[in-house]
């Protein structure tokens, strides 16, 4: 049975980006990318999905932050309309810059995934590139995981280190990052459709 995928963003939408292309190019098979939701409008997300003719809907939020059953209702009706279900259905959090209530996670267990900038646990939260140059690790990276009640907490599906240089920035840490984002969060969807991910407690094994 394939997998019926909803990405969800807020911004510019690279690893949406990435996730589409892995699709399209067949690195990522058995799913298929039903919805993209977005909680601001006019964002370059949207105007991607579209050129890979997904379905790209605003729910605005109207800049109200923090989790929110009610909004999160609104994303659970239009997941329901494409047909992204808690039996059938992957959520890939894709810069979404909302905190999903437990709510939405219980519902959706285990088939929410997010991508953060760091090695979580180090930096979770917001600007986690900056809270990185900050604290003077030579290393960081990013992590792909499923979304449990916390921000940033639950179980880790693939990490990837990225040294930090000496004349490193925000920016160019950032980008360095982003690079492997995007392959670890390609890699992340595909082992989902292939069945292979498996929790146990706060691990994740992957199935060989
Ligand atoms: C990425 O750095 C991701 O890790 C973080 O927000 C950023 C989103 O970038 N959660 P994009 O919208 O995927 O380009």
């Amino acid at each position: 049975m394939s997998i019926n995928l909803a990405i969800l963003v807020s911004g510019r939408g690279s690893n949406m980006e990435a996730i589409l292309r892995g699709i399209r190019e067949g690195r990522i098979s058995n799913v298929v990318p039903k919805v993209v939701v977005s909680n601001r409008p006019n964002v370059r997300a949207l105007d991607v999905a579209r050129q890979y003719g997904v379905d790209a809907v605003v729910i605005d939020d109207d800049g109200r932050k923090g989790a929110d059953w009610e909004y999160d209702k609104r994303i659970l009706a239009c997941l329901e309309e494409h047909d992204v279900m808690p039996d059938n259905g992957l959520v890939c959090l894709a810069g979404f810059m909302r905190i999903v209530s437990s709510e939405f996670v219980r519902r959706y267990r285990w088939r929410i995934m997010n991508i953060h900038p760091s090695l979580l646990p180090a930096f979770p939260g917001l600007h986690a590139q900056r809270q990185a140059l900050e604290y003077g690790v030579k290393v960081t990276g990013c992590t792909v995981h499923f979304v449990d009640e916390g921000v940033d907490t639950g179980p880790i599906i693939l990490q990837e280190a990225v040294e930090v240089r000496e004349d490193d920035d925000v920016e160019s840490l950032a980008s360095r990052i982003l690079e492997r984002e995007h392959v670890i969060y390609v890699r992340a969807v595909q082992l989902f459709a292939e069945g292979r991910l498996r929790i146990e407690g706060r691990r994740v094994r992957i199935l060989i």
